[in-house]
């Protein structure tokens, strides 16, 4: 029996499987507005639930127009992109799987043009582009702007606009909201020391830095209520001198659980450039823990796992049914996420279940298919 194809009930949230759709920025939207591209096109959200993933992310979703990382990032600040995603929401649910959105502030990573039109930050001149605001006036690294530091009044803005989004998202009929605090984006900058060196109460020393996200945790699950699933993800570690550890990441962790968060979904990097999932076009690692290994950052998911009462879910380089399945097996982490794998063969799961003897009658696929598939297994066997 797959442990894989096992379901998972968080709160009032019952996954049917253990695998996830990694968010994925598709950087198509206008005006913040879901497209035809978000609901049918090639590969994209209903695709994913017609392959049988468990659990369907939207991609970083902005709770505010500031808090885009492009100008074509999707958002979720008003009621008619609101109305834009309901209907993607209600497909993957007819399709059995659970609609999770992803809500993000960009922070001072915002205003960046798309990676298929060169990834450089848009200053705020442009008319293309905007001001981005941090803890600190500290700039992502050469080239990106210097961002305003955010007042404590503005602080609290932005609590409340992750709010909104959340109730926006239950009334989409998203069943998990995962809130990005990770790859270096705003939540992520007020953790880590190298981008938050602020000397009030949301800066200086670890709980001074945890203040802002354990804020934004503990507001979205007093909006949304006990049986929304609600997951954090988590940059694990800077991989920087001086940064954010995976330490700190159990200690943050623990306090998240306390905030009425479910699941830590263990990402890393991106503090000073792009997360370590990325490579260069040349496949070189662009920083250090930009290791290419596959799993290599499920020890992150482990250790949350195993160090906290949270759930935890891992990804990175999660590529091959039975390493899927031994992750979980093992007790290593509660859920996996694909990204790139699953953009690659959205019906991955589908053909998961295949390799792994968990749907040998083709008891997941829709009727429509299942007879012909059928039929085609047949074939394959007589042809030896
Ligand atoms: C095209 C693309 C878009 C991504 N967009 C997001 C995003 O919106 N939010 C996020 O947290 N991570 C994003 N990521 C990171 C993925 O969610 C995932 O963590 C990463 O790709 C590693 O998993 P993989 O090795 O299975 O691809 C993106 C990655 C890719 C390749």
């Amino acid at each position: 029996m797959s442990v894989l194809f096992s379901p998972q009930t968080i709160r009032g949230v019952i996954l049917p499987n253990r695998i996830a759709v990694s968010p994925l920025c598709m950087y198509s939207a206008v005006d913040g507005l879901a497209q035809p591209f978000h609901f049918a096109h090639f590969a994209h959200l209903s695709t994913f639930a017609r392959g049988k993933a468990g659990l369907v992310f939207t991609e970083a979703t902005a709770i505010s127009p500031e808090g885009r990382i492009t100008p074509q990032c999707l958002g979720l600040w008003s009621e008619e992109q609101a109305a834009a995603l309901k209907p993607i929401v209600e497909f993957i649910t007819s399709m059995g799987a659970v609609a999770g959105i992803q809500l993000a502030h960009a922070g001072r990573k915002a205003s960046t043009e798309s990676p298929f039109n060169g990834a450089k930050p848009i200053s705020p001149e442009h008319p293309d582009g905007w001001q981005c605001v941090g803890p600190s006036p500290i700039a992502v690294g050469s080239g990106f702007s210097v961002p305003t530091e955010l007042s404590v009044d503005a602080i609290k803005g932005i609590v409340s606009d992750f709010v909104d989004a959340a109730l926006r998202s239950v009334n989409c009929g998203f069943k998990v909201i995962e809130l990005h605090g990770a790859h270096g984006y705003l939540m992520n900058s007020f953790l880590s020391p190298l981008s938050n060196q602020r000397t009030d109460e949301y800066g200086g020393e670890l709980f001074a830095r945890m203040r802002f996200p354990l804020e934004v945790a503990r507001a979205v699950r007093k909006a949304v209520g006990e049986d929304i699933a609600l997951f954090f993800r988590i940059s694990a570690v800077d991989s920087a001198e001086g940064g954010w550890t995976m330490d700190d990441s159990v200690i943050l962790a623990k306090e998240l659980g306390e905030a009425g968060i479910d699941v830590v979904d263990c990402s890393a990097g991106g503090i000073s450039g792009g997360p370590s999932f990325r490579v260069s076009d040349e496949g070189k690692p662009l920083n250090k823990s930009s290791a290419r290994a596959p799993g290599f950052q499920v020890p992150y998911a482990e250790r949350i796992k195993k160090e906290t009462k949270l759930k935890s879910m891992a990804v990175g380089v999660i590529i091959d049914p039975q390493q899927a399945e031994d992750i979980i097996e093992q007790g290593r982490a509660d859920i996996v996420a694909l990204g790139r794998e699953i953009m690659y063969n959205p019906f991955w799961p589908l053909h998961a279940a295949q390799a792994l003897g968990a749907d040998p009658e083709f008891g997941l696929w829709p009727p429509q298919y299942k007879w012909a598939v059928d039929r085609r297994e047949q074939i394959r066997k007589l042809n030896g």
